[in-house]
């Protein structure tokens, strides 16, 4: 059976036992609490506290989908036979349709009878605090002749994901894997409490749990694993949703390139905060991983999904890829001769991380309070001189730098949206003459760009744009991809200036204390002085208004 028959025999299973089968959701979750989709039940969210709505948008209470799914907390163990950052998970819920007894029941009849596995053992949830022991569930899987039930503790009560919602007792099915190991495959939540913070809250006793008015149903089984077990393959890269990647590496570079096609398809694209960061992680990753070129690689995936999504990363790993690999090697050899992380961060572009990894493998230790500290340090060092003008409102700025300072954000989405969008800004100094900014580049630029930046950054001063500032929670503006001082630590609610186009598109958003002019229109002639290297891979721009 390929991964095609399972997932349209696990959706039709569901349908014609009255769910309505939804779309998988975009791995971008509207929840701006969380950074990437990771379990079915994410785009289900309201309707476990709402269930009436679920009549309203589906025509019934019970669901089912396959879902995209991305979790990078495990990136480490990739290339085992198991741990991979991206997989699907097939899922049935319900909003008050139905209870323990029919979850539990189609869970038995679709492993058992549909796909003829044999179960191993199952769990319960022993119960803590509130939430009593779940002997309901086992008396229903015993009542299904499953032979061996085991009590469980912590992990078996799931949930909430994001800064609060629905979670409750779960109970999970094991079956043996080809190489006789059991192994989880499906995990059957009952929401039956709405907790009012993170699970991590939840954990430490900080949060409380309230009982919902319906209990919910939320499973997911992760498509992947099912198919190596009902495929009988000792792994998942030997099922058909990979290509019998062997060694390590090639089982890295096929789930990482997965992972990162599947996000950009999505809309993520790569950058140095949030999102956008992992996406660059994952493919600098597969980059020191392989030496082959990628493309290859991104086709095989096109064609494992190609009748179920179509996925199209426009080109973005090959520019992610021809970059980094430009300054891969050179890093390495850096590296090699003891190189600072910092440098290694800001000339060859490596990760934080990926210094860590390739540091681990050769045995080395990386000094990381070092290495924040020099970023802490550098961050200080660029604002020492603005932040009297821009943080917190100190006294000195007048009209005169408050025109600057806008400018300076119009020169920095100028640089981005002509030279190169990866630029970040390093350092900024504004005197009543001319604004000065810092930032990573690691080239001069040529007269070419610099005559297409100041014509750019002009005729957005001549189209007479809106500066706005709005108040929003960090993650919200991280969401944005907002641009931040890096290191910096901030609040967990922040300012981010926007200059909004006229379809009130932003062409610039900064984390930013203002001040800030209402309208480019009063700007004025802008006009590039200087640009020059201030350190190895950060150039400095000096410019002014006339
Ligand atoms: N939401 C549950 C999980 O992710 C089913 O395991």
């Amino acid at each position: 059976m390929q991964s095609d028959e399972i997932r349209s025999r696990f959706l039709k299973f569901f349908e014609k036992r009255g769910h309505k089968v939804i779309p998988s959701s975009s791995l971008v979750p509207g929840d701006p609490t969380v950074l990437f989709t990771t379990a079915g039940m994410q785009q289900f969210k309201p309707y476990y506290t709402a269930p009436d709505n679920a009549i309203r948008d589906f025509g019934t209470k019970n669901t089912t989908s396959s879902q995209k799914c991305v979790r990078t907390v495990d990136i480490d163990e990739v290339g085992d036979s198991t741990h991979l950052t991206f997989f699907e998970m097939l899922g049935n819920f319900s909003f008050g349709g139905y209870g323990r007894k029919e979850a539990i029941t189609y869970a038995h009849e679709f492993i058992t009878k549909e796909l003829g596995l044999e179960i191993s053992y199952v769990t319960f949830y022993k119960g803590e605090g509130v939430v009593p022991r779940d002997e309901a569930s086992r008396d229903i899987w015993a009542g299904l002749g499953v032979k061996e039930i085991r009590e469980d503790g912590p992990d078996v009560f799931w949930g909430p994901t994001g800064d609060s919602g629905p979670c409750g007792p779960t109970t999970e099915i094991y079956c043996k894997n080809a190489a006789g190991q059991d192994v989880e495959i499906w995990n059957i939540v009952f929401n039956e409490y709405f907790c009012e913070g993170s699970r991590e809250k939840l954990d430490k006793g900080e949060a409380k749990l309230k009982k919902l008015d319906v209990l919910g149903i939320d499973t997911g089984m992760g498509l992947e694993r099912l198919l190596a077990t009902v495929q009988k393959k000792k792994n998942v890269y030997e099922t058909d949703v990979f290509d019998n990647e062997a060694t390590k590496e090639e089982r890295i570079v096929a789930d990482h390139i997965k992972t990162s096609l599947f996000m950009i398809t999505d809309g993520v694209l790569p950058a140095n905060t949030g999102r956008g960061y992992i996406l660059r992680r994952l493919i600098r990753r597969a980059v020191r991983f392989s030496k082959q070129p990628l493309a290859k690689q991104i086709e095989k995936v096109k064609k494992v999904y190609k009748n179920v999504y179509v996925l199209d990363d426009k080109g973005e790993i090959s520019k992610e890829e021809n970059k980094f690999r430009q300054t891969l090697e050179h890093g390495l050899k850096e590296m090699e001769k003891g190189t600072d992380p910092f440098v290694l961060f800001t000339t060859y572009g490596f990760p934080i991380e990926l210094t860590l990894e390739l540091a681990k493998e050769k045995g080395k230790k990386i000094d990381l309070e070092d290495f924040n500290k020099k970023m802490v340090e550098h961050q200080k060092l660029s604002q020492t001189s603005s932040a009297g003008m821009f943080k917190g409102g100190l006294a000195n700025h007048n009209e005169k730098t408050v025109r600057l300072h806008t400018a300076h954000h119009l020169l920095l989405a100028g640089l981005q949206a002509i030279v190169d969008k990866n630029i970040k800004q390093r350092g900024s100094n504004i005197t009543e003459e001319r604004l000065r900014i810092d930032f990573l580049c690691d080239h001069k630029l040529t007269d070419e760009e610099k005559k297409r930046t100041e014509d750019w950054v002009n005729d957005k001063i001549k189209s007479g744009l809106n500066v706005v500032r709005k108040e929003m929670p960090l993650m919200e503006a991280q969401m944005l991809g907002a641009e931040m001082e890096f290191g910096a630590k901030y609040p967990e609610t922040v300012s981010v200036y926007f200059i909004e186009d006229k379809d009130s598109n932003p062409i610039s958003k900064e984390f930013c204390g203002g001040p800030h002019i209402s309208n480019t229109k009063e700007l004025g002639q802008f006009k590039i002085q200087k640009e020059e290297a201030v350190a190895q891979g950060i150039r400095r721009i000096k410019a002014v208004l006339l």
